[in-house]
């Protein structure tokens, strides 16, 4: 209140005491005005004197003026920088206080006038009528966020954001709190994402997973470029991205809501049947495995893209796919980012390979062929396997599991596979050689 509301207030009164003499004590009890004074929450100062407002012009008539307009009557006793202090002020005020205040008594709190619908907003803004309606503004708590008269703040924002939105949503804001990574545009609002009223989708988005998402990181869908040969299909599945990132924070790199591998067995511990066949189940092989492949142990990433790929089975470097393979060193490119090439390369070695039998290089028998040389995959599981040098137990063929019995003996090895009969190899004396 402005400090010469006092002084103000005396010199009205003085001016007005004569001419409503007639009246005095009368107005607010006589049975005619009494209604004006019951409400919820009643103005003093309507209370106190009705000659501060009411002019009379005409005693004889019972005729009265304000003793000025609005909102000037109202700063005679409020201060004006007060209530609109603040850059933006609310078009609303341009109506008068009245709009919103009853200058006698109100129905609601705040000599507010109880409006449309329980809401004095609702006298001129439209309810929120979409399917989902964000708790507050459905029972037309709007001054939970927004302040009524002027704000520094865009569209009238009790708070900045986040901390608005933390206001009631605590449990995120212990989150943010203790979290290491944070989502960019969290910092810039929560409404980047959410309607702060309504929306015709779940969690208050405008758009949804992955379209929303997608609208800032475009590169993270595939276009139609004939480069990428194979897509984590569930990208482009509804809530996609938030299966496996948070949209808020975390405490992961990459926003992960778990880190690899857990995120990747949260879906990969069972068989996935697709349009395109049967994919393993990977995370019973890499737990089960009594000989773990050094790159799986820690993590999924070194060998994979989580959305999409220029290379099949969204490997990060080209690993051929089919069974049979025209061999040459880029068709196993990942592979021979770790292991020599020379493995393979030709016919006799010395030492290059284990897989030989005296110098006679058994993986070039089986890989380097120019027709049906044999994928890695034929002979080994790169995700871990419970015999030596990761062999497999058995192949898909087709609809057929392909034995392999690989028997790890002390001068080399020995495999009886469906496709042959038992041959073995001799890659070291044996010990009483020595
Ligand atoms: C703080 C200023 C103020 C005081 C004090 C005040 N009024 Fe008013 N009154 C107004 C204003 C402004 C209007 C115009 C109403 C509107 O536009 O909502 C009004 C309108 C009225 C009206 C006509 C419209 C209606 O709501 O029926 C009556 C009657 C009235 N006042 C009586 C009183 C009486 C009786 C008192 C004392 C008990 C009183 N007023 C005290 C500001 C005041
Ligand atoms: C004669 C001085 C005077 C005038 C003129 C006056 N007020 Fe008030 N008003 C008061 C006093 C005194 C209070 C009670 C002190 C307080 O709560 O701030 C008050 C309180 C209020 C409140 C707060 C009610 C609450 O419960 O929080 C509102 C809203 C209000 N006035 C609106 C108006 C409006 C709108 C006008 C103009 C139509 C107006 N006042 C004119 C003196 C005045
Ligand atoms: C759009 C509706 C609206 C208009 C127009 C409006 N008010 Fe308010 N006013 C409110 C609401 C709602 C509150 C309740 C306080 C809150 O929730 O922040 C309030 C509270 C108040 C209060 C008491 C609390 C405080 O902030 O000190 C005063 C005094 C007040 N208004 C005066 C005025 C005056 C004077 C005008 C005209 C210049 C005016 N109001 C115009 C909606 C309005
Ligand atoms: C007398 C009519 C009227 C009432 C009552 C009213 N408003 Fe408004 N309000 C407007 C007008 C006019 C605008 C400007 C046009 C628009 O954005 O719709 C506006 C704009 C707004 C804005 C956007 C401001 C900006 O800077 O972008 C907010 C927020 C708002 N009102 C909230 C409220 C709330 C909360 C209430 C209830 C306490 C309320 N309004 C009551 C007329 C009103
Ligand atoms: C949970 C907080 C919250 C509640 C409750 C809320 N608003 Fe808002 N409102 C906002 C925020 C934040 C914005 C700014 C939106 C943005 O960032 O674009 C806004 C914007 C607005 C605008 C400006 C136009 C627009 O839609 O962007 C109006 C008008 C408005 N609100 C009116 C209301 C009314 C009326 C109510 C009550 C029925 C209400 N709001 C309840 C937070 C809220
Ligand atoms: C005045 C308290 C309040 C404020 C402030 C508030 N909210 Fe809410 N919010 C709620 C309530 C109550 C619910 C409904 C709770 C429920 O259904 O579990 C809700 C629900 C939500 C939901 C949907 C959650 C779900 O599980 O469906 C989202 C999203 C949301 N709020 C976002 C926001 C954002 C963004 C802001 C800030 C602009 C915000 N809230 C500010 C009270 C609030
Ligand atoms: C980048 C976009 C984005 C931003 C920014 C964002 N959210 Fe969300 N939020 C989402 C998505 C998407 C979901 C739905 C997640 C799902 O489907 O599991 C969601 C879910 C929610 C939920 C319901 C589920 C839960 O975790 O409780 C609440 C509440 C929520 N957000 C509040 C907020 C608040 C508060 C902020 C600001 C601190 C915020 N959001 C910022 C995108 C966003
Ligand atoms: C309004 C734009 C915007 C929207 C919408 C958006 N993001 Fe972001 N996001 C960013 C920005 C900016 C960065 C930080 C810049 C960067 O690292 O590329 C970022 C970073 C990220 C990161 C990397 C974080 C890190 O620490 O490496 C992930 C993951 C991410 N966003 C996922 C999502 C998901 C999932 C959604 C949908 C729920 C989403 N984003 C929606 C703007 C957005
Ligand atoms: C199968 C799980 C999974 C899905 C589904 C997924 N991501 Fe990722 N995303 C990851 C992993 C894993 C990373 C690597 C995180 C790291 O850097 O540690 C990543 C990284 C990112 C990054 C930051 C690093 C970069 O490459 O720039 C962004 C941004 C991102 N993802 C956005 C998205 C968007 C948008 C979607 C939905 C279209 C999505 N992601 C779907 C797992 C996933
Ligand atoms: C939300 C479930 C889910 C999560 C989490 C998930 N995947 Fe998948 N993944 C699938 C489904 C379903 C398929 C089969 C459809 C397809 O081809 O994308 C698949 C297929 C694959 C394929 C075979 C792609 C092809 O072209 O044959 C690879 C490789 C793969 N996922 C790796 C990963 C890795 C690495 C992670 C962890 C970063 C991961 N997945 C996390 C569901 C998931
Ligand atoms: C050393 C590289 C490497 C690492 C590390 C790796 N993978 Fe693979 N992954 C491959 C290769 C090569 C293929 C294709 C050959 C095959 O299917 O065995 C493949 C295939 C897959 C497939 C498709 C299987 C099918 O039946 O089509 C899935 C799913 C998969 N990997 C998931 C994972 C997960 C989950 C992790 C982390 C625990 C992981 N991979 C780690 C190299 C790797
Ligand atoms: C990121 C590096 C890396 C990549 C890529 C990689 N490996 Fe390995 N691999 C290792 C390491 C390290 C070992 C353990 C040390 C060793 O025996 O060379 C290993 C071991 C092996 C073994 C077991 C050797 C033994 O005698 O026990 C086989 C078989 C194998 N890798 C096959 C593959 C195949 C097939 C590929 C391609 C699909 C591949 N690796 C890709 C790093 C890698
Ligand atoms: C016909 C089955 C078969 C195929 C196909 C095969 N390997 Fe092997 N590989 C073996 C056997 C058996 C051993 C174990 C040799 C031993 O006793 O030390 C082995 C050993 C290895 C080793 C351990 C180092 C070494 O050379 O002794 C690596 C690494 C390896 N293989 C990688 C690969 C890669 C990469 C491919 C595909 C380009 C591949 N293998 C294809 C059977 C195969």
């Amino acid at each position: 209140m402005k400090k010469n509301f006092g002084l103000i207030c005396i010199a009205i009164i003085g001016m007005s005491c004569w001419s409503l003499a007639q009246f005095e004590g009368e107005c607010g009890q006589s049975g005619c005005h009494d209604t004006l004074l019951q409400g919820r929450s009643v103005h003093s100062a309507a209370a106190d004197d009705c000659a501060t407002c009411h002019e009379v012009t005409d005693a004889d008539s019972h005729e009265f003026k304000l003793a000025d307009d609005e909102p000037a009557l109202c700063f005679m006793c409020h201060g004006e920088d007060e209530v609109t202090a603040g850059k933006n002020r609310h078009m609303a005020l341009e109506s008068g206080c009245t709009a919103c205040h009853d200058p006698h008594a109100g129905k609601a709190g705040h000599l507010l006038k109880s409006g449309e619908g329980g809401s004095v907003c609702f006298d001129c803004h439209s309810k929120y009528t979409k399917e989902f309606v964000h708790g507050p503004a459905a029972v037309a708590s709007c001054t939970a966020c927004h302040v009524p008269h002027a704000s520094d703040r865009r569209a009238l924002q009790r708070q900045a954001q986040p901390d608005l939105c933390f206001r009631c949503h605590g449990p995120l804001q212990a989150e943010h709190e203790q979290a290491k990574h944070i989502h960019y545009p969290v910092e810039d609002g929560c409404t980047e994402c959410h309607s702060p009223h309504d929306a015709s989708r779940e969690y208050l988005l405008a758009k949804g997973v992955p379209e929303l998402c997608v609208t800032c990181h475009d590169d993270k869908l595939p276009g139609d470029d004939e480069s990428v040969a194979s897509v984590h299909e569930i990208i482009r599945r509804d809530r996609s991205c938030v299966a496996c990132h948070s949209p808020h924070f975390s405490p992961n790199s990459g926003l992960l809501a778990k880190a690899s591998p857990d995120l990747c067995f949260s879906c990969h511990d069972r068989e996935i049947t697709t349009g395109r066949g049967t994919i393993q189940d990977i995370a019973t092989t890499v737990r089960q495995a009594e000989f773990a492949h050094d790159p799986v142990a820690s993590g999924c990433d070194g060998c994979h893209e989580p959305h999409f790929s220029a290379n099949g089975r969204l490997l990060t470097e080209r690993s051929a796919t089919d069974y049979y393979v025209s061999y040459s060193e880029e068709a196993f490119g990942l592979c021979f980012q770790c292991h020599d090439a020379a493995a393979f390369a030709s016919e006799k070695v010395i030492a290059e390979t284990g897989f030989r039998d005296g110098n006679r290089n058994l993986h070039f028998v089986h890989v380097n062929k120019e027709r049906k040389g044999r994928n890695c995959f034929f002979c080994h599981n790169v995700h871990g396997a419970s015999r030596e040098h990761l062999l497999r137990e058995s192949v898909r063929f087709g609809t057929w599991d392909l034995p392999l019995n690989y028997q790890s003996t002390p001068t080399g090895g020995a495999c009886t596979p469906g496709c042959h009969k038992m041959y073995r190899y001799e890659n070291r004396p044996a010990e009483e050689e020595l």
